[in-house]
């Protein structure tokens, strides 16, 4: 893990001639991550330590994933954040940059000294001097932010590696700088390494023996694939660390989960891993997602994050899995009978984070079905959303050929097999599942969600975070501000 803190970065010289004119500036995309066995209450506040271990699967950077260009220079008066274009004015005030502030000043604490420039104009800066030197970041997203896709985990491992970069930090101990992503956002703690990776929880008051450490890599299980249902990209009206702080107030059941419930699934998920056993995993992955969703409605005043879409898409799973009867609601006549087609039937689990999209995992194999019926399930709106004919995540995207748009399908870095560039495989795979979901029977109740699916990505699960070379800066290095490239 962290094997990517960088050694070396780019040093540009500023226009002055002055041996003290410098600029540092580093460049890294991180990737988003979905909890299979969520983290849930934090143990200490300030700290933000959890009360239970947590395991996630990467996704691909290629398809979702956060860019930050961090610019340190010597003369910037004031620290400085753009998110997605535009300037945070209060980035130094505001509640909601709290913990960006606490990153940086972390990170800041721990600088050292390091050469600037080239040639004669060579010369090394103390860590005292650096430490006066005030930032300016600039991060994008390539999805919406806020809508329980984790947007803070990319965001916040993107930053912690630019900054560990410019201020020249490195890992004193084995996953040291996933404990300052951590003090950032919780989730950011599994977005330093790719795969299957695991937050343990730790013990020691300090946090130190809190971090992220790789279960196994994304080479070991390439066959699985995940869909990420979009039905609303609207911010949450509650964040997580409010629901957390409530529910660990008022819910009995978050205290078991942590307790019982957790360690328990973490060791037999890690088992399932290990074996590739799709069915354990995709039943593990569902139990702790309404687990997880049972406490915040066990919580006082309840939390709802997922919505009629969400449950929707969960009766979904469930019927593709051969565990509901098709027409959708009531369970089969033998539970019996029910749970054994069930293990060997599950091809797809769900699961969902703070928010109302789902995160579908599935394999290559069923990924054709899965789509088909997300279509069967969410019927093209009549009129088609504004959204349906751009593409997305700049890898291209498909919309549903024909009067009637479907969702828009992004992503899909990984599949190959499927075309050269991410439009065409988009095309390829939305025009298999529109042939076959048109063999599939009607589903009853399906006009309520009519345009309800406006995106739909496809991706895999994917490395590490990748530290870009100057000429993919999204900043400045003289101003600091954000490039043309920016959307504004
Ligand atoms: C439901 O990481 O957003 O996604 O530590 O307060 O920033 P903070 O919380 P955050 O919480 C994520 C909660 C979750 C589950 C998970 O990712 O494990």
């Amino acid at each position: 893990l962290c094997r990517f803190a960088a050694r070396t970065c780019l040093v540009t010289m500023g226009a002055s001639s002055s041996s003290h004119d410098y600029s540092l500036v580093s460049t890294f995309t991180a990737p988003t991550n979905i909890a299979l066995i969520k983290y849930w209450g934090k143990r200490d506040l300030e700290k933000n330590t959890p009360i239970n271990s947590s395991i996630s699967l990467t996704l691909n950077q290629g398809d979702l994933c956060t860019t930050t260009t961090v610019v340190l220079r010597h003369d910037f008066a004031a620290d400085k954040l753009w998110l997605n274009g535009k300037e945070k004015v209060d980035f130094l005030t505001s509640r909601q940059f709290k913990r960006h502030r606490a990153l940086l000043a972390l990170v800041r604490a721990r600088a050292t000294s390091r050469y600037v420039g080239q040639g004669e104009g060579r010369h090394l800066v103390p860590a005292e001097e650096l430490r006066k030197c005030r930032v300016h970041i600039v991060s994008v997203n390539n999805f919406p932010t806020g809508a329980g896709m984790a947007s803070s985990a990319a965001g916040l491992a993107a930053l912690t590696l630019a900054l560990a970069d410019v201020y020249g930090v490195h890992d004193a101990f084995p996953g040291e700088l996933t404990t300052f992503a951590r003090q950032g956002s919780g989730s950011a703690t599994r977005s330093l390494a790719g795969g299957l990776v695991e937050w343990k929880m730790g013990a020691a008051l300090d946090g130190h023996d809190s971090i992220g450490v790789q279960a196994f890599s994304e080479a070991h299980w390439p066959e699985l694939c995940l869909v990420v249902a979009v039905v609303s990209d609207k911010e949450k009206k509650v964040s997580s660390a409010e629901g957390m702080t409530r529910g660990l107030g008022t819910s009995d059941l978050l205290r078991h989960r942590a307790s019982v419930s957790v360690p328990r699934r973490l060791e037999a998920l890690r088992a399932a891993y290990a074996a590739k056993d799709f069915p354990t995993l995709a039943r593990l992955t569902m139990e702790d997602s309404n687990s997880f969703h049972a406490t915040c409605q066990d919580t006082y005043p309840p939390v709802a994050y997922m919505d009629d879409a969400s449950r929707w898409i969960v009766d979904m799973v469930h019927k593709l899995n051969g565990e509901l009867d098709g027409e959708g609601g009531s369970a089969s006549a033998s539970a019996k009978a029910s749970a054994s087609k069930a293990a060997s039937g599950i091809i797809a689990a769900y699961t969902f984070d703070a928010g109302p999209n789902a995160h579908i995992i599935t394999t290559r194999k069923h990924l054709k079905l899965v789509l088909a019926a997300l279509l069967a399930h969410f019927p093209a709106a009549k009129q088609a959303p504004a959204a349906a004919s751009v593409g997305g995540g700049g890898s291209g995207g498909a919309a549903a050929a024909g009067s009637a748009p479907g969702p828009l399908i992004v992503g899909c870095a990984a599949l190959e097999e499927l075309g050269e560039d991410a439009s065409t495989r988009a095309a390829t795979l939305l025009a298999g599942a529109q042939e076959l979901c048109a063999t599939l029977p009607p589903v009853q109740g399906r006009e309520r969600y009519e345009g309800r699916l406006a995106k739909v990505f496809v991706t895999s699960v994917g490395g590490s975070p990748i530290k870009l070379p100057a000429t993919a800066a999204i900043a400045s290095a003289t101003s600091g501000e954000p490039l043309a490239l920016v959307p504004m």
